[in-house]
């Protein structure tokens, strides 16, 4: 099998004035992948992807996208994408139908190729019973899923969604989770942010964690859980007499306010030796997940 890269980053900067939004990142993303950016907020998200939209030049560095170059070949690249934007950006004075129509024009669709694919994508996104409602009469989640049936218009090879499912229920969030694999099954390359985890979890095959606009970790979900944490986590209530016991046994752990986090691959082992050593409160063994390291590593301090 040819693997072919759709996006291939080096060392690439986004500077505004002074500030250094995206500060040296590089990362490759290949054709059929689900590759997820995340990051707290302020972080370099929607810089990083703007850049790959190209609507916001590079400062520096390597950006290409289907080998082109995002600074020169921005009308090239954009015929071969679709995107969903972090903010809501339907034109409200549209009906639904309208807005795809008018959206296909952008992309030279002819009028029958493009009533015909509106038709297939509002079933698609389960929409095709508001074909006539005005955007103001859409719900959040109505919105954010015609927003995706938008993006769809002109069968994009890259379909790139900032924060996609911000805001839906659990049945809309699914509806997504269902139309983005199967895209991802017809080899549709899917570049994602999102702040719910789980979701990158299950989405994901590949992923970055960013701070401050430079990449703190990349993999698939699984190799950075195992990677910075282990298979588990024991909980156990704080204590001065836990730090000891723990130090015994030179255990990796954190203490957060009342409770000590222990990152381990034996949980059996260090719960028995919690058990036997030291005198204690509760305690309890779970499978660590993408959130523990998000928090890990970036900390658990509010964003400005
Ligand atoms: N046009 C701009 N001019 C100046 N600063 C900007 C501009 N766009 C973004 N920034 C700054 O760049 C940094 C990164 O912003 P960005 O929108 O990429 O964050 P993000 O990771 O997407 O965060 P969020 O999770 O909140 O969406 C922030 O500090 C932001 O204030
Ligand atoms: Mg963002």
């Amino acid at each position: 099998m040819v693997i072919i890269s759709v996006i291939v980053a080096e060392d690439l900067v986004k500077t505004f004035g002074e500030f250094v939004a995206v500060d040296g990142i590089s990362f490759m993303v290949e054709e059929g992948e689900v590759f997820g950016f995340l990051g707290p907020n302020g972080a370099g998200k929607t810089t990083a992807m703007k850049m790959i939209q190209c609507v916001s030049p590079k400062t520096s560095g390597k950006l290409e996208v289907f080998g082109m170059d995002v600074n020169t070949h921005q009308s090239e690249i954009k015929r071969f994408l679709g995107i969903v934007p972090q903010e809501t950006n339907l034109d409200p004075d549209f009906s639904v139908y309208e807005n795809m129509m008018v959206y296909s024009r952008y992309f030279d669709i002819g009028r029958t190729d493009a009533r015909k694919v509106t038709d297939e994508l509002l079933d698609f996104v389960q929409l095709d019973e508001k074909k006539n409602v005005n955007i103001e009469q859409l719900s959040g989640g109505m919105k954010r899923r015609l927003i995706l049936a938008r993006a769809l218009i002109n069968s994009p090879r890259l379909l790139i969604l900032d924060e996609p499912t911000v805001g839906l229920d659990p049945q809309a969030r699914h509806l997504i989770w269902d139309k983005l694999r199967s895209l991802r099954d017809k080899n549709v390359t899917i570049v994602l942010t999102t702040h719910y985890l789980d979701e990158a979890a299950q989405l994901c095959n590949k992923l970055v964690i960013m701070d401050h606009g430079r990449i703190l970790e990349e993999g698939s979900p699984q190799e950075i859980v195992k990677n910075n944490i282990g298979t588990d986590i024991v909980e156990v209530e704080n204590g001065p007499e836990v730090k000891v016991c723990l130090d015994d046994m030179t255990a990796d752990y954190e203490i957060i306010g009342d409770i000590v986090q222990v990152y381990t691959d034996d949980p059996q082992q260090v719960t028995s030796h919690l058990l036997r050593e030291c005198m204690l409160g509760k305690i309890t063994a779970r499978t660590a997940t993408l959130e523990d390291v998000f928090l890990k590593l970036t900390g658990r301090k509010l964003r400005e």
